[in-house]
């Protein structure tokens, strides 16, 4: 990966760490494996998921690798303090994966495949260090799948400046949508999708400022300036779209975007 889209910046890391907590439960009441498995986290970053996954699966065995050195030397640092012992975690790439093959009975990855050129790649290296009968769980986002109110062209248009950068860096911020046909084409069995829908109006505010406002918003926000530079939107339309998403988390807003959870086996 030549960029990564969001950035490795303090303000990231507490945007990735507010959409998971906001999130747990939708993503994660069934990230349960099997007592004992040893379990692949790819793309662990500063450890978000890991915090969840791992202390609902004591009896199991997490390694978690990400390819961003400092992110992994945060993770382990939260988890350290969070005093959580079944995580190992490890600088590696995807592509060069340091482990012999058929050695994980379980694979997890959150947010990954979105920012990979060649997902498919990804899938075949992951699938090589799968047992055979083990299990790939993946969640992943879809930025087309976003509608507000108050509805707005410009902040329409800010998303799709989004959808945009990551394009050009050769991910695809619409992927969620396509879970199923990629997990085909890699050849896993038992196949199925469960879309996470994320609804927020007033009667949630830990979602309004969990979701609404620090993930979503913020995301768009933390690529206005980028998006501005690259001609992809005058900076009065993103200011505008920008404040109007901010909007959707004052009262009477209403957000709603839908989140993919993939499940496979070898
Ligand atoms: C959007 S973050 C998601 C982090 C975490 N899974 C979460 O949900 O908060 C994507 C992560 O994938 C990592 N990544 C990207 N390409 C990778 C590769 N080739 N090998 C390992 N990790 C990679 C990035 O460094 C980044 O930490």
């Amino acid at each position: 990966m030549e960029k990564y889209v969001h950035g490795y910046s303090r303000r990231e890391a507490v945007r990735l760490m507010d959409q998971a907590k906001t999130l747990e439960e939708l993503f994660h009441y069934d990230s349960v494996w099997p007592k004992g498995s040893k379990i692949l986290e790819t793309g662990c970053g500063i450890g978000a998921q890991t915090k969840i996954i791992a202390p609902k699966n004591p009896d199991s065995q997490f390694y978690s690798i990400d390819i961003s050195k400092d992110s992994i030397l945060e993770a382990q640092k939260s988890i350290n303090i969070l005093g959580i012992k079944n995580v190992i975690f490890q600088q590696a790439d995807i592509f060069n994966l340091p482990f012999e093959e058929n050695y994980f009975d379980h694979i997890f990855l959150c947010f990954v495949l979105e920012h990979l050129p060649n997902p498919m790649e990804a899938l075949a290296k992951l699938k090589q260090v799968l047992k055979p009968g083990g299990t790939i769980m993946l969640i992943e986002g879809d930025h087309g799948s976003t509608y507000f109110h108050p509805d707005s062209a410009e902040a329409m248009e800010a998303v799709k400046c989004l959808v945009e950068i990551q394009k050009q860096l050769g991910g695809d911020a619409n992927i969620g949508r396509r879970l199923f046909p990629i997990l085909q084409e890699a050849k896993f069995t038992n196949i199925s999708i469960s879309p996470r829908m994320v609804y927020v109006d007033d009667s949630k505010p830990a979602l309004v400022e969990g979701f609404t406002k620090n993930t979503f918003s913020a995301m768009i926000e933390g690529i206005a300036e980028e998006a501005v530079s690259k001609n992809l939107i005058s900076k009065k339309n993103m200011q505008k779209g920008v404040d109007d998403l901010y909007r959707c988390a004052e009262p009477g807003g209403i957000f709603c975007y839908t989140f993919f959870k993939g499940f496979g086996t070898k």
